[in-house]
């Protein structure tokens, strides 16, 4: 981390100075000269340098940058006025691109564009966000601002089988969720009103995330481990898209048929995510297991393999089954919180790790009471 911060603090004073002074200068010249040298000696262990800015926190490399300094904050000021959210050096990086990069930044009035070895993440400040065009219930529902809302919309609905699955930008939905979950924000208030009952709901596939962070959190995880779990939590349902087209959006109830293709949905998204380089080893378990249950019956059934449920795939179907009670479907009413905990509490022995459904129950009335 001292390495990435020295070089924070030299590339934010030549971007500075660079607002002061012509960007031809000899000054800056051997500034960026020195940020380059210090970005070079990271990039020659790593294959990137990444900055990322969520909420009021710089996440460097994947961990909270603390004690950046003047500078960071700065940078990071900067970077929020300028509508970045995200800035990721990679390995072949030329000393031009740093420097152009550095000039555009201390111009307030030059559009970022990404170049061969920066990644630029762009989010919109300055736009509005609605669901179905209401506005009002949903920020009251939510504690995300709606520029959060509107990548986490956009990333979710980004999947597809066929274009490339970007891990970063589901990477910063799960910083964004630990963040608020640290904050101790009512955990009610992060989970959002889910529209289709058996669609790849992207406030579904949230929710389920929220809830299973909120779990790992409960039950004392280590943090380290959070960003998997939150990964696999928010991707367990992707196999719907493989699904049968059309099906997955259906309102009414499905045919036997039907059922029994959208039994599939955990074989299709395993199969998915076990592909993506880069993405956790939980995703395509958790894909897979989500609709196992805790005695091994539920689906899918592998014939010669007699399969335990990993704890994350456990967390995950109390969460999953939790957003889904509250659900109204073809046959029966959505349920309050309270009846929800209770049908969870009262449903068949098997269903759920007994220990963690109690951890889940506990932490929800805690999280109600307090
Ligand atoms: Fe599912
Ligand atoms: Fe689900």
């Amino acid at each position: 981390m001292e390495l990435s911060k020295g070089f924070i603090s030299v590339f934010m004073s030549a971007i500075s100075n660079c607002m002061l002074y012509s960007k031809n200068h000899a000054f800056i010249d051997e500034l960026i000269e020195k940020a380059f040298s210090k970005l070079g000696v990271f990039l020659k262990e790593k294959d990137h340098f990444e900055m990322m800015i969520i909420e009021n926190d710089l996440i460097i490399n994947k961990n909270p940058a603390i004690g950046i300094g003047l500078q960071g904050k700065n940078l990071m000021k900067r970077l929020k006025r300028k509508g970045i959210s995200h800035i990721e050096f990679s390995k072949g990086i030329t000393l031009q691109e740093l420097k152009k990069l550095v000039a555009d930044i201390s111009n307030m009035g030059k559009e970022l564009k990404s170049t061969p070895h920066i990644k630029i993440g762009i989010v919109d400040l300055h736009f509005g966000f609605t669901i179905d065009g209401d506005s009002s219930t949903e920020k009251s529902l939510s504690c995300f601002t709606s520029e959060q809302l509107k990548k986490i919309e956009e990333e979710v609905n980004s999947i597809s089988p066929f274009k490339e699955f970007h891990v970063a930008g589901f990477e910063e939905i799960v910083f964004q969720f630990v963040l608020m979950l640290k904050k101790k924000i009512d955990i009610l208030k992060l989970l959002r009103p889910v529209r289709a009952y058996n669609g790849l709901d992207y406030n579904h596939a949230t929710n389920v995330a929220v809830l299973t962070l909120f779990q790992a959190q409960a039950l004392g995880i280590k943090e380290e481990f959070h960003r998997d779990i939150g990964l696999a939590a928010l991707l367990h349902d992707v196999g719907k898209l493989f699904v049968q087209k059309g099906m997955h959006k259906k309102e009414s109830s499905l045919g036997l048929k039907e059922s029994e293709a959208m039994k599939l949905h955990p074989f299709y998204g395993a199969q998915y995510l076990a592909k993506i380089n880069d993405l956790t080893y939980l995703a395509p378990i958790v894909a897979f297991q989500h609709h196992l249950r805790y005695d091994g019956r539920g689906y899918p059934q592998l014939k010669t393999i007699n399969m335990k449920q990993h704890i994350c795939s456990q967390m995950t179907a109390i969460s999953d089954s939790f957003d889904n009670l509250r659900i109204t479907t073809p046959y029966r009413r959505a349920l309050d919180v309270k009846d929800a905990l209770v049908t969870m509490k009262t449903k068949d022995e098997g269903l759920f790790n007994p220990f963690l459904i109690d951890n889940f129950i506990r932490s929800i009335h805690l999280a109600l009471s307090g």
